[in-house]
């Protein structure tokens, strides 16, 4: 199935565009630190962002000293931003999805990728591909949806009491895997729902070693700027995954 790009809805991209994680924002995402204490260091190496957005990770490599990034993602719209304000000499955007991308073998020594694997149906095929273009020694380090978040029994997830207060985050079909259609922004916004075990096991049996797993968490900083977001800890929203190949 052709990947659904809902970023070039324009209704959805304007309300995606308020995100406080948007653009510049996402040094304020609240998993912004997990992620960042995940990526090797990559100076001299060459990386690939797959569903690379806006640019800022890509960008933020090759700052870093990364001799290479390419940045791959489907949305034109979001490229264009990418390639307007996180533009870099080292970084070269592409236009394209990631179920589509081929790369030489042991052509990377880091692939990361952010928020992009949930709108991927093939998971196992992808981390199989991706084991192929890391050198050996190589990371992949990604966050996905978690798969109590893509599991949510409703829209929002939360069940309300009488009053409207949330009393508990609903999870319902959690061993039916698969595309799940859900409003946000607009309706029918299609991501996949894994299985916890699905996402390691596909890492394992493409021969990568698991280094970490990481389910974020805000700390009090982040709470004290975020008052409204105390809910955040009694679910996970994310995931995030490094694994070496060997
Ligand atoms: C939640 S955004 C994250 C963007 C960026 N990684 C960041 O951290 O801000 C998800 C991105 O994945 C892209 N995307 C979704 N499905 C894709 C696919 N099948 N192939 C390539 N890019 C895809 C979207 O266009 C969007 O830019």
């Amino acid at each position: 199935m052709d990947p659904q790009n809902i970023y070039d809805d324009p209704r959805f991209f304007a309300g995606y565009s308020t995100l406080e994680r948007f653009g510049a924002g996402w040094k304020r995402a609240m998993e912004h630190a997990d992620l960042l204490a995940l990526l090797p260091d990559v100076n001299g190496r060459r990386a690939l962002d797959l569903g690379c957005g806006a640019g800022q990770l890509a960008h933020h490599l090759a700052t870093s000293g990364a001799a290479e990034v390419i940045g791959v993602d489907v949305s034109e719209r979001m490229l264009a931003l990418a390639r307007a304000e996180f533009a870099h000499p080292r970084v070269t955007y592409a236009r394209a999805a990631i179920e589509d991308v081929t790369f030489p073998a042991g052509r990377f020594e880091l692939v990361a990728s952010v928020l992009a694997f949930h709108y991927v149906d093939d998971y196992a095929g992808l981390v199989r591909r991706i084991a192929g273009w890391l050198a050996p020694g190589g990371v992949v380090v990604y966050s996905t949806e978690h798969p109590i978040y893509t599991a949510r029994a409703s829209d929002d997830g939360w069940a309300l009491d009488s009053a409207g207060r949330r009393t508990c985050w609903g999870v319902d079909r959690y061993a039916d895997e698969g595309a799940r259609e859900a409003t946000w922004f607009v309706p029918g916004v299609r991501k996949v729902h894994r299985m916890f075990a699905t996402l390691v096991n596909g890492l394992l049996d493409a021969g990568l070693v698991i280094e970490r797993v990481v389910e974020p968490t805000p700390g009090e900083p982040w709470l004290r700027s975020h008052p409204q977001a105390g809910d955040e800890r009694r679910r996970p929203m994310f995931l995030l995954v490094r694994a070496r190949k060997p």
